[in-house]
């Protein structure tokens, strides 16, 4: 991976290659941490950070889920992503500031266990690839599905629930996709493994509801500019079969933005190519992000 000078870490700047955790840190061996990632962006006016004050309600949301006790406010960890792009001079950066059960406590029962809190910045180009954004992604429904709601509680974006993900994400490459779509307990398609799904059928897009999906800001994004478009956009359950049926399918993330879809279970997702819609709100999405779209301005927070 692409490294920076300074990470975050419980309030204080230190060398990337000090930032460490020992051994027997809790979220190591139990997954106990709660995470976001972000991206800033290179504007006219500098970098500039996307909807980072959602992302930061969501980090805290997670954590309260967790019950665990964030020992800075929102506010403070704000400030403090803003003050680690600024001291590594970097202009556009994913963003992961991250809060973890640490050192000190080994069994399950994590009362007790110290609560650390880091945020590291480092370049990220496309996740699913410059050519995947160009011309969509080939994704495969997966063998592993969504967890049960009352399981692992996917609201949070724990550490822990992308175990999921990273057992998905394996099968499909190996198989030879970009990604894979997975569906929920009773076969409902929820969304894919780092990313919201999106299909549009008639004009009328759809995303699966938040009671089966993590509620991703980009996801939100989409669903504003459809709205403010006149576009009918619905979150509620679909199946397999409609997707395959899409004219348009698209992932939204903050790590692959807005990326196509041509082509599930090698069969093509309308003309095999990005669709209009999908193109318009890619189109919107990046001059939003460089702050070339004064009407979302408000989304945006500058760094100088
Ligand atoms: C499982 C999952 N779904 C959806 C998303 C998209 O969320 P966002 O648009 O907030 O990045 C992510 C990424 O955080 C994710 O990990």
């Amino acid at each position: 991976m692409d490294t920076t000078k300074y990470i975050w870490m419980d309030g204080k700047h230190v060398p990337w290659e000090k930032a460490q955790v020992h051994i027997l840190t809790h979220a190591v061996h139990y997954g106990t941490a709660v995470f976001e990632g972000i991206r800033c962006y290179r504007t006219k006016r500098g970098p500039a950070v996307f909807r980072l004050t959602d992302h930061m309600k969501r980090l805290m949301g997670s954590a309260h889920i967790m019950g665990i006790k964030v020992p800075f406010t929102r506010e403070v960890l704000e400030k403090a992503v803003i003050d680690t792009i600024r001291k590594n001079e970097i202009e556009e950066c994913y963003i992961r500031p991250i809060v973890y059960l640490g050192y000190g406590k080994i069994g399950l029962n994590p009362v007790g266990a110290t609560i650390n809190v880091s945020i590291a910045v480092f370049p990220w180009g496309s996740y699913l690839g410059e050519e995947g954004v160009k011309n969509g992604i080939r994704a495969k429904v997966s063998s592993f599905c969504r967890g049960n709601v009352n399981a692992i509680l996917d609201s949070a974006k724990t550490a822990g629930n992308y175990v999921n993900s990273v057992l998905a994400k394996r099968e499909a490459v190996e198989d030879g996709y970009d990604e894979a779509i997975m569906l929920s307990n009773d076969g409902f398609v929820a969304e894919a493994t780092g990313e919201n799904l999106f299909i549009a059928r008639n004009g009328h897009i759809t995303t699966a509801p938040n009671a089966l999906v993590l509620e991703g800001i980009t996801r939100d994004t989409i669903m504003e500019l459809a709205a403010d478009a006149g576009i009918r956009v619905s979150e509620e359950m679909f199946t397999r079969d409609q997707l395959y049926l899409a004219d348009e399918a698209w992932l939204t993330g903050t790590a692959a933005e807005i990326t196509p879809v041509r082509e599930v279970d090698r069969r093509a997702i309308g003309e095999g190519k990005p669709g209009p819609l999908t193109r318009r709100f890619q189109e919107t999405f990046k001059k939003i992000v460089r702050g070339e779209d004064e009407k979302w301005a408000r989304w945006l927070n500058y760094v100088d």
